[in-house]
């Protein structure tokens, strides 16, 4: 009797042990996390946003620096008024189009580049950077005051490099796919390019030059591009030959002018996640020619 009541027993409260251990287990880990929400952010909330603005807002703006694509954010809080500021960063294009005449300033002064939608924004967030913004441009020199690029003339070896950087012919250093698996440049070769991101036969230019172009492509602030580069970044010695072979295609195109304009800025939601999801069949493609990506490109180019 006794016998069958312990075979009964037994594994009954081996059972009830195990769910406290895994009860306890998971107060404490509760416990933990919530410590960790309460004690940190205080401390890690300035590092945060300095990522933050690292990640998406210093390939184009400053701080203290001069221009690229966007203006010196360097005492930006005193030009304009932390509403309007905070509005114009949730949403250039609406500031624009509402006709604000210092939104449409600031647009001519960036030669008709919009600044475009920033990914995981909101009402604190942009605060929290103009609050760093303010801060830093008290400083003698702000940790934002730019990447530091090399200003040597490019070679015919940086342009050859870059070409095959381009192409795919030479590899990136941190396994980014090539260029040509979405872009295309005039007279690149027999194959073309990609139709998926812009012609960017003449991109320094638009871009605003050598460095802009140079720190715009340190962290690529578009929805297609960044989460590809953010794991795999170029590195300083690939961004020199890539923007040697961009001047050296614009000034072999010379002044025909029929490239796309920048409505690239302007691509709707349909066509980003149509992308993306484009992307995982280039990246499994990218060894095998970029035939293939091509013919895919075109074909939901028309479907789109
Ligand atoms: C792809 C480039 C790009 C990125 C990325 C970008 N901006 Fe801009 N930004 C611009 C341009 C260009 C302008 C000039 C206004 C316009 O043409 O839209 C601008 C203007 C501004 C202005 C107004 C400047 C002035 O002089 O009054 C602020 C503030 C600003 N940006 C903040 C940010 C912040 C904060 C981020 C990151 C969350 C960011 N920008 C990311 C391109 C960019
Ligand atoms: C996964 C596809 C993809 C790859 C790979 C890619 N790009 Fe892009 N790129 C795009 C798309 C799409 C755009 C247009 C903006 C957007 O919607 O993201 C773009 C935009 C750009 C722009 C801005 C164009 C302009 O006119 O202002 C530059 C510069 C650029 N890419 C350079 C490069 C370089 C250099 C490489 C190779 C290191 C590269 N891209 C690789 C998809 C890609």
């Amino acid at each position: 009797m006794n016998r069958s009541r312990d075979i009964q027993h037994g594994p009954y409260d081996r059972g009830a042990t195990r769910l406290t251990t895994v009860r306890r287990r998971s107060v404490r880990l509760i416990v933990g996390v919530l410590a960790a929400i309460c004690v940190f952010p205080l401390a890690a909330q300035g590092q945060e946003t300095a990522e933050y603005f690292k990640l998406h807002c210093y390939s184009c703006h400053t701080i203290g620096g001069g221009r690229l694509v966007g203006p010196d954010l360097k005492d930006v809080t005193a030009r304009k008024d932390r509403d309007w500021l905070v509005r114009f960063i949730l949403n250039p294009q609406a500031m624009i189009d509402r006709g604000d005449p210092y939104a449409k300033q600031i647009l001519e002064e960036a030669r008709g580049v919009v600044m475009p939608p920033v990914a995981g924004l909101s009402r604190d967030r942009a605060n929290q950077i103009l609050d760093m913004i303010e801060a830093e441009s008290a400083l003698e020199k702000s940790q934002f005051e730019g990447v530091k690029f090399s200003d040597r003339p490019f070679t015919p070896a940086d342009v050859e490099l870059g070409h095959a950087l381009f192409t795919g012919r030479t590899k990136f250093k941190n396994a980014g796919p090539p260029c040509m698996s979405c872009h295309t440049v005039r007279g690149l070769s027999l194959l073309g390019g990609g139709r998926l991101g812009v012609d960017l036969t003449k991109v320094s230019e638009r871009i605003g030059g050598r460095k802009p172009l140079s720190a715009w492509l340190v962290s690529p602030a578009t929805v297609t591009m960044q989460p590809v580069f953010k794991k795999h970044p170029l590195e300083a010695e690939e961004i020199l030959p890539l923007v040697a072979y961009f001047e050296h295609a614009a000034k072999q195109a010379g002044d025909d002018d029929s490239v796309a304009p920048l409505t690239f800025f302007l691509l709707g939601l349909a066509g980003m996640v149509l992308m993306l999801g484009l992307f995982d069949v280039l990246w499994k493609n990218r060894f095998r020619g970029v035939r293939r990506p091509l013919v895919a490109g075109g074909e939901m180019r028309t479907s789109v």
